[in-house]
């Protein structure tokens, strides 16, 4: 919430039927305590008067280069100047290709000109306009300048056509905005990351699996991308969105959750490219030992009794694989601990059996901590046996922090756990 307060956006609208999503783009930005001051193409106002962008935006309209009443004449200079961020949405076709070519014409692009601060663009357009080579290298122009893309996105587009050229949802454009003006201390960094329940099939319709939500991983990937880093998520069935830019491997089970954490860290351990491994799923200890190709009836004699077999141990498979790395950048392995009650002796045993750097250890029978809240309670238990006690926090603020101590730790030298 905080991160928008008194951010000062300019918005530059370009001619395109996206121009009326824009409207709620600039509601959204305000709720959220950002200043916003609109530029619009002529073509915009075709489709969004001034009046409109004036009464949602709260401020007055930027559409003339030449307009005698401000003082100077300098509207495009002060605009680019004093903006945390320009964001351009919908960057039609034409817009993109006069700011390739430094046209400077009208209020907009002579502002785009002036820019030397962050720019975002969030394309939109018919699908073959997107995809004609004259735009494509517009965009790879301008994306080796420095200005960022959000989209577009594919799906059905107002000329009634299918293909990619719609604009980038509110949501999407906020959080791309938002990365555009965080710190980037993980630029570079590849984390991988666990989340969410397995679920075990015991018969066609029935399963073995836990109240994990996915929260708690899933705000780790977002804060770990919000700093720079790339990011693999390995999820079991949740119910939430796949925080944009994560590269997500949907799994169910705990043999197919084992089998993709292992193919990544093979693969990127062989070519240094793994940092961080954070295990946030819950995964199940145990997988029924048969899974019944029928649906088992309460008639047979068996029913009652599930015989139970044990599942793979990620985090023990990776503790045991990193002495194995020999002249090769060692992920910092970051296991969770859930427990309920004597948490802190608990999770000491849990790191002698599998040692990792951390362990962050949440009491689930706590008020506000564990499976389906927004807020956590932690305590951290790094591998020197420090402990670090944290307040009750959101799940999105224990994301942070922990991002942050990742981030602390990655600039240290460290080294296999045992
Ligand atoms: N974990 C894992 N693979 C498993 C079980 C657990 O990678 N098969 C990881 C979890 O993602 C978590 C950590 O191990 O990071 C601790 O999980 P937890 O279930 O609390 O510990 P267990 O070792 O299963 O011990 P217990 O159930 O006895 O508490």
């Amino acid at each position: 919430m905080d991160f928008w307060r008194n951010k000062e956006i300019v918005l530059v609208v370009g001619g395109g039927i996206a121009a009326c999503r824009t409207l709620d783009l600039i509601r959204r930005l305000k709720e959220l305590g950002a200043g916003v001051s609109v530029v619009g193409t002529e073509a915009a106002t075709r489709f969004v008067t001034p009046l409109t962008f004036q009464a949602i935006s709260g401020r007055p309209f930027h559409g003339d280069l030449f307009d005698p009443t401000l003082e100077g004449g300098m509207d495009h200079i002060r605009l680019a100047r004093e903006a945390h961020l320009v964001i351009i949405a919908p960057a039609t076709a034409d817009l993109l290709a006069k700011m390739a070519h430094g046209l400077a014409g009208d209020l907009a692009t002579a502002m785009l000109l002036a820019r030397t601060g962050p720019v975002l663009a969030a394309p939109a357009m018919n699908h073959a306009m997107w995809s004609h080579p004259a735009t494509q290298s517009n965009v790879t122009v301008l994306t080796g300048r420095g200005i960022q893309f959000c989209g577009p996105e594919a799906g059905s587009l107002a000329c009634g056509e299918e293909g990619v050229g719609r604009l980038a949802t509110v949501e999407t454009i906020m959080e791309v905005a938002r990365r555009c003006l965080e710190p980037q201390p993980l630029t570079g960094r590849h984390f991988l990351l666990t989340a969410g329940p397995t679920r075990e099939e015991l018969d066609p319709v029935r399963y073995l699996s836990n109240h994990s939500s996915g929260r708690m991983g899933f705000a780790i990937a977002q804060a770990a991308l919000r700093a720079g880093a790339r990011v693999t998520l390995v999820h079991g069935p949740v119910a939430i969105p796949s925080p944009y830019g994560a590269k997500t491997i949907p799994v169910t089970s705990a043999r197919e959750m084992h089998a993709a954490v292992m193919a990544v860290w093979d693969r990127d351990t062989a070519n240094d490219t793994l940092d961080a491994v954070v295990l946030t799923a819950a995964v199940a200890d145990f997988r029924p030992a048969r899974r019944e190709a029928e649906k088992i009836k309460k008639s047979l004699d068996s029913a009652g009794h599930i015989e139970l077999q044990a599942n793979p141990d990620i985090l023990l498979e990776l503790s045991q694989r990193q002495p194995t790395l020999k002249n090769r950048n060692i992920p910092l392995v970051i296991g969770f601990a859930a427990e309920t009650g004597m948490a802190l002796e608990r999770a000491r045993e849990k790191m002698s059996r599998k040692p990792c750097h951390m362990l962050v250890i949440n009491d689930v029978s706590e008020e506000g901590s564990g499976f389906g809240v927004a807020t956590n309670r932690v305590t951290l238990l790094h591998h020197t046996h420090e402990v670090e006690t944290w307040p009750l926090m959101t799940k999105e603020e224990v994301g942070k922090r922990l991002v942050a101590s990742i981030t602390s730790s990655l600039s240290h030298p460290f080294h296999p756990v045992h």
